[in-house]
């Protein structure tokens, strides 16, 4: 698959106006992407899990205008007004026109919601951009009704990662590879695939309880992070680790051997942010509190012989993860011991989640 494909040729249909509207979920990556070229192509691979409750809700509703001059749309989170989102989605549409020709056709009307806290510091921009690029495909899929529902998929990952990389992973469930390497086939730096290979029991129903530590504001852009790598001392070993990690992880997901596994992500989630405090600039974006939680899920792990393991994405928050038939204990100790070094004592208990959905509009 090359970008040329994704490009449409004439469209049979021609749709004067509509609503549509999808449901998709944000994802933690387990092996993470950090560093990358122009348009979100990824200097190494990345695996994740994608999440359940955690998600983004958007409608879209569009109707036909006279003139194709510009874009023209307005985007609205939980019923208000929002000016200021402008620009990215601007950005975003830019990027994709190529791809969505009927883009300047229509004027938009973006209605989004997620169902985490708005400033939880968990990132929307994963489940935002795959919500909008979903939208988007299905009004191509009405203007082009013999679309496969493989195409499909692939092109709103596709568009979401022009959004944000790894927006590209919350597309499909419940594991999602992206980036190109010779241990996964079918993997590309394009759009994420499905993972095609055997994963244990153990990790069915895995559980992701996300420790909020900080609600602020990101301290570093995403944009500004990725860049951080270009030049970086570390980073041609870096972006080789992902990959050798990554065959490695293989094993892991077929034997269900979890002590491996949490070795294997704790230590990529330590090495991420290693990188940060390795750039230059550089930045530490773990708080006091992120490291007691991880002092004592350690020291707890040790106690009692559990499969309690962590992640960090790129800021203070602490994802804790465990094996569901380990979830009645874990939570409690969770809800004891961590819960205090969070902001307001909040904490958001969310699980694999098998990708996006459509909400039905015909009511
Ligand atoms: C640390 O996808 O937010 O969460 O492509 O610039 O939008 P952009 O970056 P983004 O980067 C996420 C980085 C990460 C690791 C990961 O999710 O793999």
């Amino acid at each position: 698959m090359t970008e040329q494909q994704f490009i449409p040729q004439v469209y049979s249909k021609d749709i004067t106006e509509g609503t549509v509207s999808w449901e998709s979920p944000s994802n933690i990556a387990l092996i993470k992407y950090w560093g990358k070229k122009k348009d979100q192509i990824p200097e190494n691979p990345s695996i994740s899990f994608t999440l359940n409750a955690c998600k983004t809700t958007t409608v879209l509703s569009y109707t036909k205008k006279e003139t194709t001059s510009d874009f023209d749309f307005k985007v609205y989170l939980d019923g208000e007004h929002k000016p200021d989102f402008q620009p990215k989605i601007k950005t975003f549409f830019e990027r994709v026109l190529v791809y969505l020709p009927f883009l300047k056709d229509y004027t938009f009307k973006i209605e989004t919601s997620n169902t985490f806290p708005h400033s939880s510091g968990i990132a929307s921009s994963a489940s935002g951009m795959s919500a909008l690029a979903l939208c988007l495909m299905s009004l191509e899929q009405q203007l082009q009704p013999d679309m496969t529902a493989t195409f499909f998929n692939q092109k709103a990952s596709f568009l979401s990662r022009l959004g944000s990389g790894s927006a590209c992973r919350s597309i499909e469930g419940d594991l999602i590879v992206w980036g190109e390497n010779e241990t996964v086939e079918g993997s590309s730096d394009l759009f994420g695939v499905k993972y095609p290979y055997a994963v244990h029991e153990n990790f069915k129903n895995y559980q992701d309880t996300i420790l909020l530590v900080d609600k602020g504001e990101k301290q570093v852009s995403s944009t500004v992070g990725h860049n951080l790598m270009h030049g970086h001392p570390f980073a041609t070993q870096r972006f080789a680790q992902a990959h050798d990690n990554l065959a490695s992880l293989k094993p892991i997901l077929e034997s269900g051997h979890l002590d491996a596994f949490i070795a294997l992500i704790e230590s990529e989630a330590l090495t991420l942010h290693a990188m940060m405090m390795t750039s230059m600039p550089y930045f530490i974006l773990m708080k006091p509190n992120t490291l007691e939680v991880i002092n004592k899920i350690w020291a707890f792990r040790k106690e009692t012989g559990l499969h309690i393991g962590f992640t960090l994405d790129a800021g203070a928050n602490v994802h804790v993860l465990y094996p569901k038939s380990q979830a009645e204990v874990i939570l409690k100790f969770i809800k004891t011991e961590l819960a205090s070094h969070c902001q307001n004592g909040q904490f958001i208990c969310d699980e694999i989640g098998f990708g996006a959905k459509q909400i039905n509009m015909s009511h």
